[in-house]
């Protein structure tokens, strides 16, 4: 709450008028409106009305960027200059399957460019980097600013739990979008994951903006403008990014979870691996590191020759975790067969995530844990002939109460085409931005 006779320099509501009626916030409104809402004297309900208007009217890019800076300023800024090497990260918006991170970081830091993934925890459909890697027996999330460094000087790599200190306004902000219908603004959306990327302090960074049923912007036209303004937002702010759009229609790999995305994680590591997820990972990886000055890397080759998965078995031990220990197996599983003979022709990703989240390897509310065992396996892929009894998906989930609640979700998911049905998918990557 403000204090006791300060003088506020502006007045919420003339701001939020301004907003309402189309106008456009200068540089010192935006800085006391972001200041004023995270100590309090704003409140949340007169912040509802300023998302929505900015929701329905939108930004100009000076605003978007006003309000990054802003959050930015709101908290504490890192310095990765100490470490004598170049920095690389990737935000990814979000998808099913998508354990990209797993192998990227250790693949990138093998070439001794410096990987700081600051990590979240899944909300909803799509899975958190921290919670699939928590199901390494041993492994730590939370790290200190001192640890994550020493981990980055020792190892050239850490995914690690982004601490509260980082853009705070951005927290609050985002936790009252949650509930407020007003999430899906490209303003917002870009100022909230910048602030994050660039208080995080990396030279380079990839953005990773999926388009299509089971990512959280449907259409490719709404995903390229909000790259496009994130890319712009980098490269004001001296940090040299690009943005590859990648499709979200259909789930990412084979493995659709927890542990079971650390197993299809290893796999790629040990030069094998569904096909989609070695092309995304080796695209991110190449863009990563010609953002950092080592655009010849042979990505694939240290797939192939175990330099990828020497880092990871190494930045997996530095933070506690066993590589070799088992991971987490369900307790009860349930396999759907396909009921003719016929080409695969359609899987569509939001419902693959709702069925994985209700079997448990998602989460409702924030403080609700994960079953790392639970998930989905996928037995086949869009494009693939089946017969008629074949597994198709296994379910896994520690209560078997559970699977009536994930086929619900699944049924009319999926689609088999008679026999010689010719069948095509678009590019998994299907533009750069930058
Ligand atoms: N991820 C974020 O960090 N912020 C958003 O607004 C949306 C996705």
């Amino acid at each position: 709450m403000s204090t006791a006779g300060a003088v506020e320099a502006f007045d919420a509501v003339d701001l939020i008028r301004t907003k309402r009626d189309k106008g456009e916030l200068s540089t010192a409104e935006i800085d006391w409106l972001v200041d004023a809402y995270t100590r309090g004297y704003v409140g949340d309900e007169q912040m509802s009305a300023m998302t929505m208007a900015i929701f329905l009217n939108g930004m100009t890019r000076r605003e978007i960027k006003d309000l990054t800076l802003a959050m930015i300023a709101s908290g504490e800024r890192m310095d990765f200059s100490g470490l004598g090497k170049p920095t690389a990260d990737k935000h990814s918006t979000g998808g099913v399957g998508d354990k990209i991170t797993l192998p990227l970081m250790p693949l990138v830091a093998a070439f001794g460019v410096a990987v700081p993934q600051l990590s979240g925890r899944g909300l909803g459909h799509t899975g958190g980097t921290l919670d699939k890697l928590e199901s390494v027996p041993g492994w730590r999330a939370n790290l200190s600013n001192e640890e994550m460094f020493a981990q980055l000087r020792n190892e050239g790599g850490v995914i690690c739990a982004a601490g509260s200190g980082l853009a705070p306004a951005d927290g609050k902000l985002y936790a009252l979008r949650d509930i407020t219908g007003t999430v899906e603004a490209i303003p917002l959306i870009a100022s909230s994951i910048m602030s994050k990327k660039i208080a995080e302090g990396t030279g380079a960074l990839v953005l990773d903006v999926k388009f299509g049923s089971g990512a959280f912007l449907k259409d490719i036209e709404k995903s390229r403008e909000l790259a496009r303004t994130m890319v712009e937002l980098g490269r004001d702010a001296g940090v040299a990014t690009s943005a590859l759009l990648t499709d979200m229609n259909v789930p990412l790999g084979l493995a659709i979870g927890n542990a079971n995305e650390v197993r299809e994680s290893v796999e790629v590591l040990a030069g094998g691996g569904p096909a989609d997820i070695v092309e995304l990972t080796v695209a991110l990886a190449r863009e990563m590191l010609a953002l950092a000055g080592r655009p010849d890397a042979d990505v694939e080759a240290a797939l192939k020759d175990g330099r990828a998965m020497d880092k990871w078995r190494a930045t997996v031990r530095a933070q506690g975790g066993d590589p070799d220990a088992a991971l987490p197996v369900a307790r009860e599983t349930h396999t759907v067969v396909a009921e003719a003979d016929g080409v695969l022709v359609e899987q569509q990703a939001l419902p693959f995530g709702i069925a994985a989240w209700r079997l448990g390897a998602g989460r409702a509310r924030k403080q609700d844990p994960v079953q790392h065992a639970a998930g989905i396996d996928l037995h086949a892929k869009p494009g693939d002939e089946v017969r008629a009894g074949q597994p198709l998906f296994t379910l896994s989930a520690d209560e078997p109460a559970r699977f009536e609640r994930a086929l619900e979700a699944l049924d009319g998911a999926y689609r088999i085409a008679p026999p010689g049905t010719a069948f095509e998918r678009g590019p998994l990557v299907a533009e750069r931005i930058g």
